[in-house]
């Protein structure tokens, strides 16, 4: 018996790093997932892997007639959706304020902010239809404190705005059965961060209570949680996942 058998999930941004775990961790526990991504070589590649309760599609987060496709495919090939991880994100420049772009500023909330309701908007009929389900916004430690090595205002704005519409979403759709949490990982071994830093996270972990950077598999256990009825009575939480980080 896995721990989410009978679940119908839509994982963004699983081509790699996070999503990648959680959709890998996901299909182990027997749900089935549309992984999607801009990224079609790997995701196709990684749902080839997970076999036939895997479906790759590709979707740019940013555009609701993408999501429109995404939630009808997955249907098709599934039934109604029970569980969204909105994760798919970007960092853009590590820019001060005055110096960071509009166009720069507004791809990051259209990636980290926008897509999260375009998300939610679009699946929230299936869930009901579905009888319920549960939302999984990632965020970020930058979604909590304005700066713990943040890249920017638009990158801080975006995530702190994914853990208020979370809440929201929490509170008018709690009656229909639908849960929804945010996460907000610290320092994450992912191709972002080694992009960001390097291997070893240049140092950052010395500030980290546990002084290490997590594996991504470790909080794709708390996004499977979430997603899994084990946390049913869970909802409009932040859940923080930083190794102690903003607990100085
Ligand atoms: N890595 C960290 O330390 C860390 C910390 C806090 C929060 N986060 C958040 O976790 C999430 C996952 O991060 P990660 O480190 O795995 O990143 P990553 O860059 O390794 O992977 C992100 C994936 O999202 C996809 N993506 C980007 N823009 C997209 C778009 N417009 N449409 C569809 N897919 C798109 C990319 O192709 C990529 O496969 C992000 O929301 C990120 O902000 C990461």
């Amino acid at each position: 018996m896995g721990k989410l058998d009978g679940k119908v999930a839509i994982i963004t941004g699983a081509a790699q790093g996070m999503g990648e775990s959680h959709a890998r961790r996901f299909v182990a526990e027997g749900a089935r997932v549309a992984l999607t991504d801009l990224n079609e070589e790997r995701g196709e590649r990684i749902a080839a892997e997970l076999g036939g309760n895997a479906l790759f599609l590709r979707h740019d987060v940013t555009s609701s007639a993408d999501w429109g496709r995404v939630l009808q495919e997955t249907e098709d090939a599934f039934g109604p959706v029970t569980v969204l991880v909105n994760n798919a994100g970007i960092l853009g420049p590590v820019t001060p304020t005055a110096e960071l772009g509009e166009e720069e500023y507004l791809r990051v909330c259209a990636v980290n902010q926008h897509a999260q309701y375009f998300g939610m908007k679009t699946v929230i009929p299936s869930m009901r239809r579905a009888g319920g389900g549960s939302i999984v916004n990632v965020s970020s430690i930058a979604g909590l404190v304005a700066n713990v090595g943040a890249p920017n205002l638009a990158y801080v704005g975006s995530k702190f705005a994914s853990r208020g519409m979370t809440k929201l979403v929490a509170v008018e759709y709690g009656p229909d059965n639908i849960r929804a949490n945010s996460v907000h990982p610290g320092y994450i071994k992912t191709p972002m961060m080694v992009e960001a830093t390097d291997e070893n996270g240049g140092g950052i972990a010395d500030a980290v209570p546990l002084r290490r950077m997590s594996e991504a598999d470790e909080v794709s256990s708390l996004v499977l949680f979430l997603a899994s009825d084990d946390s049913s009575y869970i909802t409009g939480t932040e859940q923080v996942v930083d190794g102690g980080l903003t607990a100085q």
